[in-house]
């Protein structure tokens, strides 16, 4: 059987939700990974260092017993935030990124930015102290078709950013396109990207077979496939620019199937087990170790982790559902099968 050992992952962009769902989801996570960079996306954003103190505090006593996990906080980046609450958040230690979601793009990204204008004294503290800005980079124009949005935010936003603030550490969340993929390559070392897996497993095709499927619908909206090999090819290349987020975002069954669900896949039972798989079918485990557990940690100026995990190709069945708080949660390729295994 196919086996092969790696340094234990981190995974660079997830969402935990919050009180009785968290410990519902969490093992998946702390099971697979040493740490997690925690979306910040709650109904009441996590805006200020003193809900993300207390939001760590729920995840913390999430976490099974006999299981190691350091959640990396974040904060939810406002037209209000100021240059005094990055200090307080890089003072505290236990925050290492700031999100900035354009208003309306996402899942509750209401309370997002409307005009970036209104951050710049913020994204100059967070150059200054070596803050990483994390970027959910899709225009929110209702003009602007919504397989295009990832594309036009390179062409309107990012160029500006970074002309103003060169040296600010800057993670695109979640690439999904080949516009991304270059603008990252030929940007300085202060920009990375997250991919995530069901970018790389899926194309658009995925959310119409055989009718509409809700369980494949996220944020990013999937692309077209040659987007998706576009994205295998970018993760697998060795390019320390790129890195491990699953974007787990789970919601209920209930939110997902019915007249305008929710946007998100959740894949955490899965979250090294689907990137093994695609980077196997690519011919490049070799790679997967710097992608998992090397590079997040180096963009971020953590220690990489010094235990190891094990991953074994063989097929476990996927269950048609998951308890999620009082309610269900349908992981992606329910009833079907994981193709390699965590020891
Ligand atoms: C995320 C969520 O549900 O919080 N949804 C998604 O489709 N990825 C938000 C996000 O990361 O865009
Ligand atoms: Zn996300």
């Amino acid at each position: 059987m196919k086996s092969i050992t790696i340094t234990r992952p981190d995974d660079w962009h997830l969402h935990v939700r919050d009180h009785k769902f968290i410990s519902s989801i969490l093992p998946d996570t702390t099971k697979r990974f040493a740490r997690a960079i925690i979306m910040p996306n709650l109904s009441d954003p996590i805006t200020t260092t003193a809900l993300a103190a207390d939001y760590r505090a729920r995840i913390l006593m999430a976490i099974p017993t006999g299981h190691k996990f350091e959640p990396l906080m974040t904060l939810y980046l406002t037209n209000q935030t100021n240059g005094d609450e990055i200090k307080r958040a890089k003072e505290s230690g236990f925050i290492h990124g700031v999100k900035w979601y354009p208003a309306g793009a996402t899942t509750n990204s209401d309370k997002g930015v409307s005009d970036i204008a209104t951050c710049y004294g913020a994204l100059a503290v967070m150059q200054d102290v070596g803050m990483p800005l994390l970027i959910h980079g899709e225009v929110t124009d209702i003009d602007v078709d919504i397989f295009d949005r990832e594309e036009k935010f390179i062409e309107r936003f990012l160029g500006k950013i970074i002309s103003d603030f060169p040296n600010l550490k800057i993670v695109f969340e979640h690439i999904t396109t080949e516009q991304a993929i270059k603008f990252v390559e030929n940007s300085g070392p202060n920009v990375a990207a997250t991919i995530t897996a069901h970018h790389m497993l899926l194309n658009r095709n995925a959310l119409f077979k055989g009718g509409i499927r809700p369980h494949h619908y996220c944020l990013p909206v999937l692309k077209r496939e040659h987007h998706r090999k576009a994205l295998v090819k970018a993760a697998t290349s060795g390019n320390k620019k790129f890195f491990l987020g699953t974007d787990s975002a789970p919601h209920t069954e209930h939110a997902k199937e019915t007249a305008c669900g929710c946007a998100g896949i959740y894949t955490s039972h899965g979250g090294i087990e689907f990137y093994a798989e695609i980077f196997d079918k690519a011919n490049a485990l070799d790679k997967l170790e710097a992608f998992a557990s090397f590079n997040g940690a180096d963009f971020y100026g953590l220690q990489r982790n010094s235990d190891q995990i094990i991953l074994t190709k063989k097929q476990t069945k996927i269950p048609p559902s998951i308890a999620f708080g009082d309610e269900s949660c349908i992981p992606f390729r329910a009833s079907e099968c994981l193709e390699w295994a965590i020891d």
